[in-house]
Order: C-alpha cells, then sequence, then structure tokens
C-alpha cells in the first residue's frame, strides 16, 4: 500500500485548478443505467471511487470508457440485470444508486451491502422505506440486498424522516421513468442533488424543485447527452483548510464560489481573506487565524465532509476551538491519529474539542477519506517529516493531490510501503 511523506513548514502560494466533485459524479454515473444512449461526462475526477463505479457497470455489460484524462463515454443500451465485479459494490456507499437505477431499468435488484467509508453507522432505511412506498419489496439478509416490483414502480408522496443526500438521490433515480407524478419531500439540498437533476434533465427527464420537495414527472424514456460536472466543493474547502495551517496564499479556479458559501462565512471569521470572482476565489493568511466553534449540518450549513480538515486547522489556530457533528455522530476516528501528531484533541460525545497546539511529525493512518485529509493538513502544518499510511482511502476523493501541493510549494511526495 502506497504512504504519504509529508515534510511540514512549507507556505503554500499559487494556483489550484478544483477538480469535478467526486460526490456528483458518481450518482451521474450510475444514473446512466437509465439511458439506452451515448452520454458523454465531462469534468469527471479521476479517482479511484469512479473508477470502480465505471468496473461495476462495465461488469453489467454496459460501454463505460475514459475517452481521455477526464471525459467518460457511457452507454448502458446493453446493461444486464447480473454484476459480476459485486466486490467493489461492498467497497463504495455510492454502489447503493444501483438500487434506484436497477429496480427502474430491471424491477429487480440483488447486490451486496453497499460499504463506504467507515465512521460508524450508514443506515439505508430511508432509502428502503421511499422504494417500498414506490410498491417495492424488499429483503436485507445481514450482507445482501434484495429488492424487486410486482410489475413496475409507481408514483408516490415519498416524505424522508431524515434529510438525507443518497437517500434523495435514490428516490430522484427510481422515479425518473415512473409514470405519473412522484413527490419527493424533506430532501437534501446540498447542490450535488442538483447536478444530478440538471443530468437527468438534459437527457429528457422532467424533474423540478421546489425548496425542499422534488416533483418528479416520469418520462418514457431517456436520451443520450454531454454533462460537465460541478466542481467539488469539498476539494476547495480542504484545500483552504491547507492554506489556514501553512500561511501563503491560493488561487482556487474552476469553482463556483456561491457553493462554497456553506463555509467561507467561517474562514473569513477567524482570519482568512477571501476575494470572490465568477469562476475563482483568492484566499490569502499571513497571520494566525483565531479558532471559533463550529457545528456540522445538512447544506447549507457547515459541511460533515470538512470536520476532520477543520479539526486539523482549529489546532494551529489561536484559542483552538470545536467541531460539533450533527451528520454522523461517530465521525470521529481521526481524533486518536490527531493526537499522535502531538494535537491536543478529545471527542466527548459528538463533539470534539480541539485546543491550540504545536503539531509534530509523527506516522499517521488515514482511516477514511476525510480523516485522511485532515491528517494531511496536519502534517503540513508539523515540524519535520511525517508519515501518513493508507493513501488507498485519500485517492478515492482528492484528484492529483500530490501533484496539486507540490505545485504549490507542498512538500510531499507518494511512496510505495510494504503493508
Ligand atoms: C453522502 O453520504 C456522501 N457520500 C458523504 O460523503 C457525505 O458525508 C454525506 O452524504 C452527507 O453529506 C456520497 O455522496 C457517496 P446521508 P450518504 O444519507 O448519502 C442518516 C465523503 O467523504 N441516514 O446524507 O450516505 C445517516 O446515518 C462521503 O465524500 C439514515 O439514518 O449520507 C446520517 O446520519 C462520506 N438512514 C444522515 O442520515 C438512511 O437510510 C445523512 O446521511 C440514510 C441516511
Amino acid at each position: 500500500m502506497e504512504k504519504l511523506l509529508i515534510t511540514g513548514k512549507q507556505r503554500l502560494y499559487g494556483e489550484i485548478i478544483i477538480s469535478g466533485m467526486k460526490n456528483s459524479a458518481l450518482p451521474i454515473i450510475f444514473a446512466c443505467l437509465l439511458v439506452p444512449d451515448d452520454c458523454i461526462i465531462k469534468n469527471i475526477p479521476h479517482v479511484s471511487d469512479v473508477e470502480n463505479s465505471l468496473e461495476i457497470l462495465r461488469s453489467m455489460g454496459v460501454k463505460a470508457e475514459f475517452v481521455d484524462k477526464n471525459t467518460v463515454l457511457i452507454n448502458a443500451k446493453y446493461a444486464k440485470n447480473e454484476i459480476a465485479k459485486m466486490e467493489l459494490v461492498s467497497k463504495m456507499r455510492a454502489s447503493s444508486y444501483l438500487m434506484g437505477t436497477m429496480l427502474s431499468r430491471f424491477g429487480k435488484v440483488d447486490i451486496s451491502m453497499p460499504g463506504g467509508c467507515n465512521f460508524g453507522a450508514r443506515p439505508l432505511d430511508l432509502h428502503f422505506k421511499g422504494f417500498e412506498k414506490m410498491g417495492a419489496i424488499f429483503t436485507e439478509k445481514s450482507d445482501k440486498i434484495q429488492i424487486k416490483v410486482n410489475k413496475s414502480l409507481k408514483c408516490s408522496k415519498i416524505t424522508l424522516d431524515k434529510i438525507s443526500v443518497g437517500a434523495t438521490i435514490n428516490m430522484v433515480l427510481a422515479s425518473a421513468l415512473t409514470q405519473g407524478e412522484t413527490i419527493i419531500e424533506n430532501v437534501a439540498l446540498e447542490p450535488h442533488v442538483d447536478d444530478l437533476i440538471c443530468f437527468l434533465q438534459h437527457c429528457g427527464a422532467e424533474i423540478v424543485r421546489k425548496n425542499n420537495s422534488i416533483v418528479v414527472r416520469g418520462v418514457k424514456r431517456l436520451h443520450g447527452t454531454e454533462y460537465t460536472i460541478m466542481p467539488d466543493t469539498i476539494e476547495a474547502l480542504t484545500y483552504l483548510t491547507y492554506l489556514g495551517i501553512t500561511g501563503g496564499y491560493l488561487n482556487l479556479k474552476g469553482i463556483c464560489p456561491s457553493h462554497l458559501e456553506c463555509a467561507t462565512d467561517i474562514f473569513l471569521k477567524i482570519g482568512m481573506s477571501i476575494n470572490f470572482a465568477q469562476r475563482s476565489i483568492l484566499a490569502k493568511v499571513d497571520k494566525q487565524l483565531t479558532g471559533t466553534d463550529v457545528t456540522t449540518s445538512p447544506y447549507p450549513g457547515f459541511p460533515t465532509d470538512l470536520h476532520p480538515q477543520f479539526a486539523s486547522l482549529l489546532s494551529f489556530c489561536k484559542g483552538g476551538g470545536s467541531i460539533t457533528e450533527m451528520v454522523f455522530p461517530t465521525r470521529f476516528k481521526y481524533v486518536y491519529e490527531l493526537q499522535k501528531a502531538g494535537v491536543q484533541i478529545y471527542n466527548r460525545d459528538n463533539i470534539a474539542i480541539i485546543n491550540e497546539s504545536k503539531p509534530h511529525s509523527a506516522v499517521l493512518d488515514a482511516t477514511d477519506l476525510r480523516a485522511g485529509a485532515g491528517l494531511v493538513g496536519v502534517a503540513l502544518g508539523a515540524e519535520g517529516e511525517s508519515t501518513i499510511n493508507n493513501v488507498n482511502y485519500i485517492v478515492r476523493g482528492y484528484e492529483n493531490l500530490v501533484e496539486k501541493l507540490s505545485s504549490v510549494g507542498g512538500k510531499i511526495k507518494i511512496i510505495k510501503g510494504e503493508n
């Protein structure tokens, strides 16, 4: 397995082009199962979760190939209701989107339990309840999910008991070709949900968001299209945490600044200077930032996917701070790793309390994608050379992390490890 070697205390200066959003690309890739024509998807981040999703589709008889580094062509005309690479389904949470798409296309789903980042319970009950409202019958046997419909899915009014990105996406996927009007209430407001809706609209779907409801009028057929994935908000915000730690300036390009407002207010509050332009932001840090308390919540709140990276940043801030986790209350595996680097961080219930610290170099283990990204942050700010193991978690979601950080002055390299 590969490791990262990072020599800390290098200021970051320069320009980074932000990649397409992983959590938007994955549902859009699986949505192509609903389309029997060529779909050309641009600005796809070349990360391992994307590669695994394409591999799953190929193993179902779908044509799914990169036509250049960040563009894929998918044609699902000859898709079979059989997944030869089932082992990949259990590696990724996003493979849960097979439920909505396969149910719609084949009336039947028989898959392994979707896996993904392991930071506590990741139930799928809201997805199952929604499918049941649409007439599906499901059985869940420890590590298998079987769902079927008698004839076809039926339109319905579905109110999600809790806001869930995945359940919202699955209901949209399941209803795009379901005759009649499906109303989905209490839906997630994340911009990447709208990116999926926009992609489906390009394919001929009739979907309208009305505040926190989505109304889908099922169409008979979707057609192929060309579509560009939105920029990755979490990647951009992660680089802002690194800048906050090292100081310097970063010009983040190819982004949608309004999507970052869920967190940029906090970066401004702690003392970062940010100039917003149409498709970029220029952020500068020339003094120690001042810590604060943040609480994660669904969009437009502070993102849970920035939690571990922001915890690392707070350890370098005057007075430290705290993070109250309201989306995944047990997302704290990273705490022990930060302690290994000398960060004074403690977890009580769903809160991390972080004191201003003087982190030192250490050998750290990434435990999931964003936890790993948080460890990169602490290593960038620590004196000396740190090692981060389990890079496979980090490359699930950050395209060209080493190249991008090196290009702005970070001292970081990737090497082969023994484990
Ligand atoms: C998506 O996960 C993302 N994953 C996660 O990103 C992200 O952290 C999360 O949304 C929240 O923004 C992908 O897009 C592949 P949820 P998802 O359903 O859809 C509870 C990353 O680092 N819940 O919105 O699985 C759940 O336990 C990853 O890129 C139920 O109770 O998240 C949580 O408390 C990690 N029952 C809350 O809802 C359900 O059936 C929100 O989860 C489903 C969810």
